[in-house]
């Protein structure tokens, strides 16, 4: 009966206008009544029709807004962080990159703090270019570093501090939109300072968790988040390289020719970093384009290393380093690498996998 339902939608049955058809419509309007006949086919689409559109934001637009803001806007207590959030246009100007997402450059002058609070809301950085900063998560102080993903999820304490004579800007990912939208968010104010201006090479978290194949005994219990406070860069690429070789050599490395790619994982599980945030990293041989597809909920990709482009929607879009867009659901993608390319991603990818929401289509593909 549904098919039947979402197939007449444009030709909707349509009562007469009569007087009394009129009142029963005030009448409506007078106890907060919406009658479904009249709006099925903006509730219930054939298929999904965000509101959300694709965009690109430039990093050489956005490092300078970062600059700037870092000359006329302090850091501290009450404003919290010096965050620049990615509105979608399609959006109604919140600062949501999709209806589930947050994404924002934050930018953190020398010798500069952020001040320690926690929230339900999880949330990561990934760090395009610099370094000097560190983020103290529990009382665990991490280094951040040139392509490192470092995780805060729900409910630790975190705050930051730049250690060096020069700024650093890096990306927050967080489920903010998601976590309003349905009402599920606490926040509480930390210390002033950071509770530890150590600046360790490897968080105590990595010094636990950190070993290839091998699980602490201490630490047999499964979380729902992952333990590891920081994802390294050089195991991220080393992961890809081998992938590539691995494909040179013949065998089933790669996700599909040319195309490296792997997903950051909770290493009590196996499943995503965080309960509603997938992260993921993606490395394209100059030439491959990838294959065109479509999937339920929102991914947010940025350019880490090369150039390329992105099909969005059916237009092409060129990218360069530092380039963030956001692929709304089910709106169709695919890659082009120009040089060799490498791209972060994130996506709400385990609120739809869990609520039995996703789907996919690849091109080609039947599913
Ligand atoms: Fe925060």
């Amino acid at each position: 009966m549904a098919n039947e339902s979402t197939e007449n939608h444009g030709k909707a049955m349509q009562p007469e206008e009569t007087p009394q058809l009129q009142a029963l419509y005030r009448a409506f309007d007078e106890h907060n009544i919406k009658p479904l006949w009249t709006q099925i086919g903006n509730i219930m689409p054939r298929h999904p029709a965000p509101k959300a559109v694709p965009h690109i934001w430039k990093w050489s637009d956005l490092l300078p807004l970062a600059e700037k803001s870092g000359e006329l806007v302090p850091v501290g207590r009450g404003g919290e962080r010096r965050a620049l959030g990615l509105a979608n246009p399609g959006l109604d100007g919140n600062a949501y990159i999709s209806p589930t997402l947050w994404c924002a450059i934050q930018y953190l002058g020398p010798h500069e703090t952020a001040p320690e609070h926690r929230h339900s809301q999880n949330a990561f950085r990934f760090v395009v270019e610099g370094e000097g900063v560190w983020t103290v998560v529990n009382g665990d102080p991490v280094r951040m570093s040139k392509g490192d993903l470092l995780l805060t999820p729900g409910w630790n304490f975190h705050g930051h501090h730049n250690n060096t004579d020069k700024p650093m800007a890096w990306i927050d990912g967080l489920d903010i939109p998601f976590s309003y939208q349905n009402d599920v968010g606490f926040f509480e104010f930390g210390s002033d300072r950071v509770t530890d201006y150590a600046t360790p090479a490897f968080s105590r978290g990595e010094r636990l968790w950190c070993h290839p194949g091998l699980r602490p005994l201490s630490g047999l219990q499964d979380t729902v988040n992952s333990p590891i406070g920081a994802y390294r860069w050089e195991h991220t690429d080393r992961a890809l390289t081998e992938q590539l070789l691995l494909e040179d050599e013949g065998q089933p490395a790669t996700v599909e020719q040319g195309h490296a790619a792997i997903r950051f994982v909770n290493p009590t599980t196996g499943g995503d970093v965080m309960p509603t945030i997938r992260c993921e990293f993606h490395r394209l041989r100059a030439g491959t384009e990838t294959r065109k597809r479509r999937e339920v909920g929102a991914s947010v990709f940025q350019v880490f290393q090369g150039k390329g482009a992105v099909v969005l929607g059916g237009e092409t879009r060129q990218l360069d380093v530092g380039d963030i867009f956001v692929i709304p659901s089910w709106v169709p993608w695919s890659l082009q690498a120009e040089t060799r390319f490498d791209l972060f991603r994130f996506s709400d990818a385990p609120i739809m996998e869990r609520l039995h929401f996703h789907r996919t289509h690849i091109e080609g593909e039947e599913k």
